[in-house]
């Protein structure tokens, strides 16, 4: 899949003052991980991030039995081992561990079990560790545990129950993995989660509403078996990245009427079986960057709110069943640069979508459509019937310009383009 277009990068929160040195490093979770763009931009985070602990000597540092119990735990949950990692998990210097990291957690009056002057393992990254077994409910002893990356492993099962009182763990990676079952409602209860990765595994079913209402910053599902519809909560997430791509996710993206306050990214829908028309609510998303919907059965005119997407650098709408005319209202997207929508039913294109690859340099692919006198579109008799060519879409009766001015009122500033006078089609 394609590299990232962002330069963000993203930077775990207490690996930068841990001391041992990680298996793996944990931004490996980004790298050779198909199934759409893999940024997420850190720093929302409500609460001021504690001072860096002081250094910690793991050679004379203990921590306490139960932490030590619960290691053991999961090290007998664990059946296969072909690195021999856990070899390194015997006695009670736990901070020692291979894969478990340990530090003075920021003093918290709450917790009355550990005194903030004994070392605690705050994070654990057992990456690409092709480890077999299950994760024990035991890890929820760990009450400071903060980060827990296990990509590229072989676990089974599911998040356990008990995980809804790690109240501190913030970064949970458990992609490429075989776990299974419904959406693990454990990850919808952990209270402060900001990154959730399960992508690459064989969830199913639903995809709960309560997860975008969440206040999570990246949401990896994609590559798993998820069905049934998106979710209405998909407006009001805080997420900053969205994938859902390669599910079997299907009906009608949810309607929202009007502004939605997301900070939304990148969504990356492709590869589903959602029909219906694209909603207006997709151009309230101001800050959206990335926005891939390809590999669908979408139908219908794209709504005009399009055209408020002021920061769109990649849009992909390819191999769906679109129709009408692409208007300059998209064309003239200032920070376009890759406009994908070809296989689909589009009939023609305003004078502004020829300069985008004359001029502008925008990688512009209308392949496969029904454009008159241009090269590579369907053969004529398939853009007889167009695909729910006589429905029109639900929109607020509303044009484009209207409707980003009506977003900018309610607070969201952003420069109108430019060319949001002419007519509307
Ligand atoms: C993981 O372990 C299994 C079984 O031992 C082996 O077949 C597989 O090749 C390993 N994968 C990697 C990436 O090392
Ligand atoms: C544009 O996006 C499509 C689909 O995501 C991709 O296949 C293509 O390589 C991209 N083109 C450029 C020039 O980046």
């Amino acid at each position: 899949m394609k590299k990232s277009h962002c330069q963000c990068r993203w930077l775990p929160l207490f690996f930068a003052t841990l001391l041992v040195s990680p298996l793996n490093s944990p931004s490996a979770a980004y790298v050779g991980i198909g199934g759409g763009v893999g940024v997420w931009i850190k720093g929302r985070l409500g609460t001021p991030e504690p001072p860096p602990p002081p250094p910690l000597d793991p050679s004379t540092s203990s921590a306490d039995a139960t932490a030590y119990s619960a290691l053991q735990a999961w090290k007998s949950a664990i059946t296969e081992d072909p690195s021999g990692i856990l070899t390194t998990w015997v006695g009670p210097n736990i901070c020692s561990y291979k894969g478990i990291f340990c530090s003075y957690p920021p003093p918290d009056d709450e917790s009355q079990a550990i005194s903030s002057t004994s070392p605690a393992v705050l994070a654990i990254d057992l990456n690409h560790a092709n480890l077999s077994g299950t994760l024990a409910k035991e890890l929820s002893l760990l009450t400071r545990l903060s980060i827990l990356h296990l990509n590229s492993n072989r676990f089974t099962g599911t998040i356990p129950d008990s995980f809804q009182s790690l109240q501190y763990l913030s970064e949970l990676d458990l992609s490429n993995n075989l776990l299974s079952g419904p959406f693990p409602s454990a990850a919808l209860d952990v209270p402060n989660l900001i990154y959730l990765d399960l992508r690459f595994n064989s969830f199913s079913g639903e995809i709960p509403e309560e997860l975008f209402e969440k206040s999570l910053d990246a949401v990896f599902l994609n590559n798993n078996q998820f069905k049934g519809e998106i979710p209405m909560s998909l407006w009001t997430s805080s997420a900053s990245v969205i994938n859902l791509a390669n599910n079997k996710l299907s009906g009608s993206m949810p309607v929202s009427f009007g502004y939605t306050g997301s900070n939304v990214k990148e969504i990356l829908f492709l590869n589903n079986k959602l029909t219906g028309c694209i909603p207006e609510a997709v151009g309230y998303l101001n800050d959206l960057q990335v926005l891939d919907l390809s590999f669908n059965s979408l139908t219908g005119p794209l709504p005009n709110s399009i055209s408020c997407l002021s920061g769109i650098e990649v849009l992909n709408l390819g191999h769906n069943q679109l129709s009408g005319e692409l208007s300059d209202l998209i064309c003239d997207l200032r920070r376009l640069a890759n406009l994908t929508v070809a296989y689909n039913f589009f009939s023609g294109f305003d004078q502004d979508c020829t300069k985008l690859f004359f001029g502008r340099n925008v990688g512009f692919d209308f392949s496969g459509n029904c454009i008159p006198g241009r090269d590579m579109q369907r053969p004529p008799p398939q853009c007889n019937g167009v695909p729910s060519g006589g429905l029109s879409c639900l929109r607020i009766p509303a044009p484009g310009a209207v409707a980003c001015a009506a977003a900018r009122i309610k607070g969201m500033p952003y420069p109108l383009p430019n060319s949001l006078t002419g007519s509307l089609p």
